[in-house]
């Protein structure tokens, strides 16, 4: 039973300053010991410098803020993530912004290439180099995991390893216009927060593992915004949204798929400890932890 902690102090995916800074709290909330007192030998050797990764300067590509640095840090993520799986190790990542997700994803597909990916966040995260209204690379790891919309030389690193049929939403709540169309045209299933009033969130955890693993036999990589969290629980994150999970909706995704054993990577993205007053830094630091800990084996009894 081991996993790694892949600290990833990294913004350049979006315009706020203190998403960097997200793992070095969710670390210093003591999550190495938490994990550790749930039986796992944890693998932690000190938070990625990613960002030293040189580049003299990053105009936009089209669209795309920071496109060098995105690129280069997220296909360095890509090797460090898939040596833990390779070692067996689980590699758990702590963001950082959601653009790292190219590296996390790629990284563990490369070891089991038969995996799905549940993406739980309020925001679908499929804009392409065409559909982007921001050019904020957050905004697009699924398209570029995918292979779809215009090409950008600069990421010719990341093949497209996510086929349709192996993802699945939970959470959405502001999507674009864009993106409505692209999981149209893909036939992507998505279960927004309309599905998970009208179902309750363990139908919906059922219906999604349904989709993306009917046999329940296929790994599952679990890529967690903490915007998917309502704000009043998550309040600290760049692009907060309201109407999403309450903090134990939130709970049970992640326990859930801790139950199918099938889990062989997890990111915790989008804490941002420069939004908001300090108490909801707090608040929001320790439910990223409950968060993990949850999706690594914590019960409630
Ligand atoms: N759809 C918007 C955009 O393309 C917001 C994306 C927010 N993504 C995130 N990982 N928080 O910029
Ligand atoms: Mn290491
Ligand atoms: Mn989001
Ligand atoms: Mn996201």
């Amino acid at each position: 039973k081991q996993l790694a902690i892949v600290g990833c102090p990294f913004s350049a995916g979006q315009p706020k300053g203190g998403v960097d800074k997200g793992p070095i709290h969710l670390v210093s909330a003591g999550l190495v010991n938490q994990l550790e007192a749930l039986g796992w030998n944890v693998h932690f050797d000190g938070h990625h410098q990613f960002e030293d990764i040189s580049i003299e300067s990053d105009p936009p590509i089209g669209l795309l803020k920071n496109p060098r640095v995105v690129s280069r840090t997220c296909e360095a993520l890509s090797g460090v993530v898939s040596e833990h799986a390779q070692n067996g190790r689980l590699p758990v990542t702590l963001g950082g912004d959601h653009s790292l997700a190219m590296g996390t994803i790629s990284g563990t597909l490369k070891h089991f290439p038969e995996a799905c990916v549940i993406w739980v966040d309020a925001h679908a995260d499929i804009n392409t180099t065409d559909t982007t209204d921001t050019g904020n690379i957050h905004g697009m790891p699924v398209s570029f995991l995918m292979g779809i919309g215009s090409k950008v030389p600069e990421f010719d690193w990341l093949k497209p390893v996510l086929a349709a049929n192996k993802l699945v939403y939970i959470g959405l709540r502001d999507v674009d216009d864009g993106e409505k169309k692209i999981l149209r045209e893909n036939k992507i299933k998505a279960f927004s927060m309309h599905e998970v009033d009208k179902y309750g969130i363990s139908k919906v955890v059922e219906l999604a593992l349904d989709h993306v693993n009917p046999n329940r036999d296929l790994p599952i990589h679990l890529s967690l915004d903490v915007d998917a969290l309502d704000p009043s629980v998550t309040p600290s994150t760049g692009t907060p949204v309201r109407g999403g999970l309450t903090f134990r909706e939130g709970h049970y995704v992640c326990e859930a798929i801790y139950e199918t054993g099938l889990m062989i990577g997890l990111d915790i993205m989008e804490v941002n400890p420069s939004v908001s007053d300090t108490a909801s830094v707090t608040q929001t630091v320790a439910v990223g932890c409950s968060l993990t800990r949850a999706a690594l084996g914590e019960t409630l009894l």
